[in-house]
């Protein structure tokens, strides 16, 4: 065994136990040297081989449903708190489905894995879950019946919740409307579909420990963290993944990722905002789901939004003080924004041998997205001057609201803005796609591969031209 660890990992272990302690503080250890040669080779081969050196997990015995009138009525507003800033229903919930009664398909590079019925039914949601049932999967990621459960639920942030928290968050679940629906059967490809393997995943890549504060920080920004990386899992989109579908550390913190075919942005001083953001925008874009420099939140990020919107204002505050410190973002700013403001409107004139393009512009566009026209009840309230997406490496957002329009439904002051995958065509979109970009991001490269990612999106939406 020691000589096949030395194999995988390159870390000598002289003597049993291999527990997963030593494994990952050895691993630790080498990363920390900065030898970086065998950790990728390492890992998969690590990842498999504890899996299979890992003691089955318990079932935990199930337990009839309490009674609702266990919990008081605080304690479960409570739990309705962390589980809007938890985005549970978003995630628990088909298109068109009722409430948390699971079946919402997730693609991962592994396969299609379907989300679970967290409706308090006995047979096919967690209505026998003993409270320790339901803290053990929230935090180590396992099942009552001692399954692995896959990181596409992301208890590697749940893991962070308060006891507190927890509590009151199985509460207010338990106290919901119980509906019997099974979750469809997940497609996963061998090896992945071999849940047992995730016990080695989880050795390498998750930590089960509750938030500790920093106290060297104050107490918003601590609260701010808390929510962040814990139920509100903002990493989960922004932080890019390595190969084992893991959030990568480090630089690549938070520097923006693709998810559900959306770029979620930077949300560090690498930001591609083109005018800056501020403490006090951040808190305008969270709250309202758009911002007067910026514009809106769409895509994955709205039903984000609408869950935040029903916080106290205090705990937005706070995640908008943590998000401008990993940004290093001032306070407020509002001369210098609106400076860089105008430059940016500015710099937006009408390019040359864009023709095909503009056309489409002046035809479908303009009438919302004027420059310099008093924003109108139906039109667009910011140039797409001062959009991240036109100024981002990838087209991928910018087409999305092509094809699908903007619905930020939910959020007040958010617009709507119609979905075009019926009116216009591929050539058309790309076509229209290269002007936005020419026209308000000059300074940026022209994007490649327009046409492909077009075609591309429409395929996983389904969308015909
Ligand atoms: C990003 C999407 C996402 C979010 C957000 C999310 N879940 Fe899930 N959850 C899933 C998926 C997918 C599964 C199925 C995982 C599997 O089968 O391995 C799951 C599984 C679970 C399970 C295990 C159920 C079982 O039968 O084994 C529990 C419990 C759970 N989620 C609770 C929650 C709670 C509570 C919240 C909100 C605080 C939440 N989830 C938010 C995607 C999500
Ligand atoms: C389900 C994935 C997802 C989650 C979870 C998520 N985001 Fe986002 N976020 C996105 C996407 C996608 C965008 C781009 C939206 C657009 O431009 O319409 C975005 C945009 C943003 C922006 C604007 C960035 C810019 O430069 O335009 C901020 C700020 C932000 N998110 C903060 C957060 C915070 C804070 C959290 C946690 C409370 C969070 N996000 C959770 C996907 C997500
Ligand atoms: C009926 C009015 C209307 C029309 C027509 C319209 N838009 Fe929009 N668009 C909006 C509104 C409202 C928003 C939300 C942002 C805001 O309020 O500033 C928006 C936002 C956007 C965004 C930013 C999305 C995001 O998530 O960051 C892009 C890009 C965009 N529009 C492009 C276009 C293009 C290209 C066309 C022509 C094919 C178009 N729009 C036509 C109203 C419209």
């Amino acid at each position: 065994m020691a000589n096949a660890l030395y194999d995988a990992t390159g870390v000598r272990f002289r003597s049993p136990p291999f527990s997963p302690a030593r494994v990952r503080a050895s691993l630790q250890a080498r990363r920390d040297r900065g030898k970086r040669r065998w950790w990728w080779a390492g890992a998969l081969a690590v990842t498999g081989l504890l899996a299979t050196l890992w003691p089955w997990r318990a079932s935990l015995a199930p337990v009839s449903r309490p009674a609702t009138n266990l919990y008081s009525a605080e304690t479960i507003e409570r739990g309705r708190l962390v589980a809007e800033a938890g985005d549970c229903a978003v995630c628990h919930t088909a298109e068109e489905g009722l409430t948390n009664v699971g079946g919402r398909p997730f693609e991962t590079p592994f396969g299609t894995l379907y989300s679970t019925n967290l409706t308090p039914d006995p047979d096919t949601g967690i209505g026998n879950w003993s409270y320790a049932a339901f803290e053990r999967a929230m935090r180590e990621g396992i099942s009552r019946d001692g399954r692995h459960l896959y990181p596409a639920f992301p208890y590697t942030d749940f893991a962070k919740l308060s006891n507190a928290d927890m509590q009151a968050l199985y509460a207010y679940l338990m106290a919901q409307p119980a509906v019997a629906a099974p979750a469809p059967d997940n497609d996963l490809r061998f090896p992945f579909n071999v849940r047992s393997m995730m016990a080695g995943w989880n050795t390498l890549f998750h930590r089960d420990r509750t938030f500790q504060p920093d106290p060297a920080r104050s107490p918003q920004w601590n609260r701010g963290a808390y929510l962040f990386e814990g139920a509100g899992h903002c990493g989960a989109c922004h932080t890019p993944r390595n190969l084992f579908g893991a959030e990568k550390t480090g630089q690549a913190r938070l520097a923006g990722a693709l998810v559900d075919g959306w770029e979620a942005p930077a949300l560090t001083a690498d930001s591609r905002a083109p005018v800056a953001w501020t403490e006090e925008s951040l808190f305008q874009y969270l709250r309202t789901g758009r911002s007067d420099f910026h514009g809106v939140a769409g895509g994955p990020m709205a039903p984000v939004v609408a869950g935040l919107a029903e916080l106290p204002e205090s705990d937005v505050r706070a995640i908008a003080h943590y998000v401008a410190t990993q940004m290093d973002a001032p306070a407020s700013a509002t001369e210098a924004q609106q400076r860089q403001a105008r430059e940016r409107l500015a710099a937006s004139a009408e390019p040359v041998g864009q023709e095909a393009g503009q056309r489409v512009f002046d035809g479908a566009c303009a009438s919302c997205h004027a420059d310099g026209a008093a924003a109108s009840f139906t039109g667009a309230r910011q140039s797409l001057a001062l959009n991240t997406n036109l100024h981002s490496e990838r087209p991928d957002n910018v087409i999305q609201s092509i094809l699908g329009g903007v619905h930020v439904e939910g959020v007040a002051g958010g617009g709507e803005m119609p979905a075009f995958s019926h009116s216009l065509s591929n050539r058309q979109v790309s076509d229209l796609v290269h002007y936005l970009r020419a026209r308000f991001a000059p300074g940026e490269t022209p994007w490649k591969d327009v046409g492909r990612t077009v075609a591309e999106i429409r395929r996983e939406h389904n969308q015909q031209p």
